[in-house]
């Protein structure tokens, strides 16, 4: 089980891979809100295996069933817990991994951290199959932040060197769209170097920007109060999520500050930036323009070509070949998880 407790909202995912389901439970959702049903299965979708040739062929219905939270299909404002059952195990792919930890994967420090008791089956507690109950929770908090005029939204910035436009030059509706790319054609070169891995028996990754756009100034505090802190904790909390960055982020070590300071200028009554360096966050509150943020994705870590390991049982060198089914590049599926992970975070300050 995993939980984070934020300020008004908190959070608990739990099941396994190969458990027989899996689930989250949210606290704090305000109550008299109509469950937009719809709308969340489209983000669930959006993030279901199996959907086309660029990711795992696990098939899983994803049916999200709602056990508590929910009257007559409003939120009744107590704890709301959604169960979604995994009916597409194959276990047996996974049996060698007890003794041989896939490099980059969870298998080796769950090994040690659970004395060797984990379930190892789909990457278990790990997986990014747990992202489904998080979608479901944060697209309904998305669906709400929408009734407040706030919109998040998210793109796939960079996949093994292929860069799209950034969100800030477009207000999109990318979640029609079945490759979460801007540019049609960059999106194109994208799925090919995704394509081209895959026949390698390799993986990509790559980068995730994410907007909220329309969050009001003055959300968040200093110190570890801070949206940025708040909100990091909660994207490093998705498998695979291995770097965060605010803004111009680390671009601000090449730039002066003339360069690099957001100056203001008066719209129609309302204060504004003409650049947007600092992500919409300034000492750690929200400035009222968009809360923007990239977050890196890692290469999957489970390829099919062969690699050095370690023999548990042995303990001596060996080799791996894994077998099971994996995504060659976990981008396209973690968009939506990006965008509903930081719907949790916004809303969280929102109430
Ligand atoms: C939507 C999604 C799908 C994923 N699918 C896979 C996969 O098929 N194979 C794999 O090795 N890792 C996959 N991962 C990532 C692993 O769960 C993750 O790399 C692993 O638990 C180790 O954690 P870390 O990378 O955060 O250190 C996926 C992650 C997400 C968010």
């Amino acid at each position: 089980m995993s939980h984070i407790d934020l300020k008004n909202l908190s959070l608990t995912i739990f099941g396994e891979s190969h458990s027989p389901m899996i689930g989250g439970v949210i606290t704090g959702f305000p109550s008299g809100f109509p469950l937009p049903m719809e709308a969340i299965l489209k983000d669930m979708n959006r993030r279901k295996p199996g959907q086309n040739r660029l990711s795992t062929q696990r098939r899983e219905e994803d049916i999200p069933r709602v056990v508590s939270g929910i009257l007559d299909g409003v939120t009744t404002g107590a704890p709301l817990c959604v169960l979604i059952e995994n009916t597409n195990q194959h276990s047996k792919d996974y049996s060698k991994l007890k003794e041989l930890p896939r490099p980059s994967h969870s298998d080796y420090t769950a090994f040690v951290k659970y004395s060797g008791f984990n379930d190892i089956r789909g990457g278990g507690h790990f997986s990014g199959r747990l992202t489904a109950p998080i979608v479901f929770l944060g697209s309904l908090c998305k669906q709400l932040l929408k009734e407040k005029g706030v919109a998040v939204s998210a793109h796939i910035l960079e996949l093994d060197g292929v860069r799209d436009r950034s969100l800030l030059e477009y207000l999109p509706s990318l979640a029609e769209k079945s490759f979460p790319a801007i540019d049609d054609k960059t999106g194109k070169e994208m799925i090919q170097r995704i394509e081209a891995a895959r026949d390698n028996l390799d993986s990509v990754g790559g980068v995730i920007e994410c907007a909220a756009f329309h969050m009001p100034a003055g959300l968040g505090g200093p110190l570890f109060e801070g949206m940025e802190g708040r909100l990091s904790s909660l994207l490093y909390g998705i498998p695979a999520v291995k770097g965060v960055e605010f803004g111009t982020g680390f671009g601000f070590s090449r730039q002066k500050g003339s360069e690099a300071n957001d100056e203001f200028y008066m719209d129609n009554g309302q204060i504004k930036t003409y650049t947007n360096h600092n992500g919409g966050i300034l000492g750690g509150i929200t400035s009222g323009m968009p809360v923007n943020f990239k977050v890196c994705i890692k290469p999957t870590a489970s390829i099919y070509k062969e690699q050095r390991t370690v023999n548990l049982k042995t303990g001596k060198n060996d080799k791996l070949s894994i077998e099971g089914r994996h995504d060659p590049c976990i981008l396209v599926r973690a968009v939506p998880v990006i965008e509903c992970i930081t719907a949790i975070g916004m809303l969280d300050y929102l109430l």
